[in-house]
């Protein structure tokens, strides 16, 4: 039988937040972000192990108490330069440390989305894990699209039928992503697009709004809305 494994990868800077302190390990209901994503994978069953990803320089980690998820989580400090590399990298970790095989199933999942439930996650695998390619969450595209010019403005509307916006987790077997991952060109933004350019199509499974991906500083604000609401009804 094929195990579940979650991967998140966490060795980003976060930039674009503006601060000092790593996004991932912003404040959010009191908790590092990233808390609240292994809250959530930690509590599925099925997940059997949960790998961080942590940059070889990380100083975040060991500063938070991580003893309620022992057992089931396993640290590597071997992030690199790029999302996919950090991903590619603790593949190999996985690998060689004997937690995955060849075929069984590995959710990545970005630390910076602290809105997934359980819910979503249970969805994503009962409807992937008798698929031959696997998939990724993702929600139709609701927005009209505009595409801009340099100097700001409209050149075209885009038709926004059969868009939809990718989430993660995105879930694929482990040799598979490994090969896809090392192959891939540089400019992909998540694993699902690697697994494409090896030919093959993802699923697309719904995900939902509070899933987002906290990317700018106002996106604190809502999650800390979403997650004290959760944490709340959770007692
Ligand atoms: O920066 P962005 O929000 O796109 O990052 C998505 C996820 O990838 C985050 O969890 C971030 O920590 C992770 N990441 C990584 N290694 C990098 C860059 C991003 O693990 N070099």
């Amino acid at each position: 039988m094929a195990e579940f494994i979650a991967l998140i990868p966490a060795a980003g800077s976060g930039s674009r937040m503006g601060e000092n302190i790593p996004k991932q390990y912003r404040l959010l209901a009191g908790k590092p972000m990233i808390y609240h994503a292994l809250h959530t994978l930690c509590s599925i069953t099925r997940i059997s192990t949960v790998c961080v990803v942590l940059a070889p320089d990380d100083a975040e980690w060991a500063r938070h108490d991580w003893n309620e998820f022992s057992g089931k989580i396993q640290i590597f400090n071997c992030g690199g330069t790029t999302r996919a590399e950090s991903v590619t990298n603790g593949l190999r970790a996985l690998r060689a440390g004997n937690y995955a095989q060849d075929q069984d199933w590995i959710l990545v999942h970005d630390a910076a989305r602290p809105g997934l439930s359980t819910t979503l996650v249970e969805r994503l695998l009962n409807q992937l894990e008798d698929d031959e390619v696997g998939g990724l969450l993702a929600v139709p595209l609701a927005d009209t699209l505009k595409r801009a010019s340099d100097t700001g403005r409209v050149v075209r509307t885009e038709p926004r039928e059969q868009l939809w916006q990718a989430q993660t987790p995105q879930m694929f077997r482990t040799k598979r992503l490994l090969e896809a991952l090392e192959k891939a060109s540089a400019s992909i933004t998540d694993d699902a697009s690697a697994i494409e350019e090896l030919g093959y199509s993802p699923k697309l499974v719904a995900g939902d709004a509070y899933n987002f991906k906290v990317t700018y500083p106002q996106d604190m604000e809502l999650a800390e809305l979403i997650l004290r609401e959760r944490i709340a009804t959770r007692k």
